[in-house]
């Protein structure tokens, strides 16, 4: 198994902080109700909500479309859903990576039905090459190459979570 550095530790946090200071200057004066979809947003949603200094309630969702192997399966399960009434409120969604868009399509049709006052989108990453599903992200941490993508909560066959840095997975040579 071989990893190569994609995206480095240092590089993340300052562009986090920047997608933050955006988000407090978008939302000032106002509420937000953070949703971080598990599992794979759960490091990118930690470390942007610890940044932001508008007042904020946090939930999280499940939902899943993609097996153990690189391809998306094309389904969307929710496995865990918000307990909060998002009617009337502002919500952000935080989602790891913008793949097929098909999970996010659904995520945010299925989230719009519940009437939110504002519904937003950051995600961590964007894959375009791969983008069957239109979605607009309104705060985007980086836009990356077509490459199966690990660490900093993404995941092969559920390992790599916990890499603080983003690499380039790639099974040749794995032991
Ligand atoms: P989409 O529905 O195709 O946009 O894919 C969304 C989900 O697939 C993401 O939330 C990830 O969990 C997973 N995914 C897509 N691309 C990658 C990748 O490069 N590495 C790890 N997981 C990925």
């Amino acid at each position: 198994m071989a990893i190569e550095v994609y995206l480095a530790q240092e590089k993340i946090q300052a562009r986090i902080k920047e997608l933050a200071d955006e988000i407090n200057k978008d939302f000032a004066g106002k509420e937000l109700h953070v949703i971080g979809i598990l599992n794979g947003a759960f490091m990118f949603t930690a470390d942007l909500v610890r940044h932001l200094t508008i007042p904020v309630t946090l939930e999280f969702m499940a939902a899943s479309s993609y097996g153990d192997g690189t391809v998306s399966s094309g389904e969307l399960k929710i496995n865990l859903d918000i307990k909060k009434d998002i009617e009337g409120k502002h919500v952000l969604i935080i989602e790891d990576i913008v793949d097929t868009g098909l999970t996010l399509k659904v995520l945010k049709k299925n989230l719009e039905e519940r009437r939110p006052s504002s519904l937003k989108l950051a995600s961590f990453l964007f894959k375009p090459a791969r983008l069957e599903h239109p979605v607009d992200i309104d705060y985007l941490g980086f836009e990356i190459e077509d490459h199966f993508v690990i660490g900093y909560g993404l995941d092969y066959a559920g390992r790599y979570r916990e890499l603080p840095y983003v690499g380039i997975y790639s099974p040749e040579g794995e032991s």
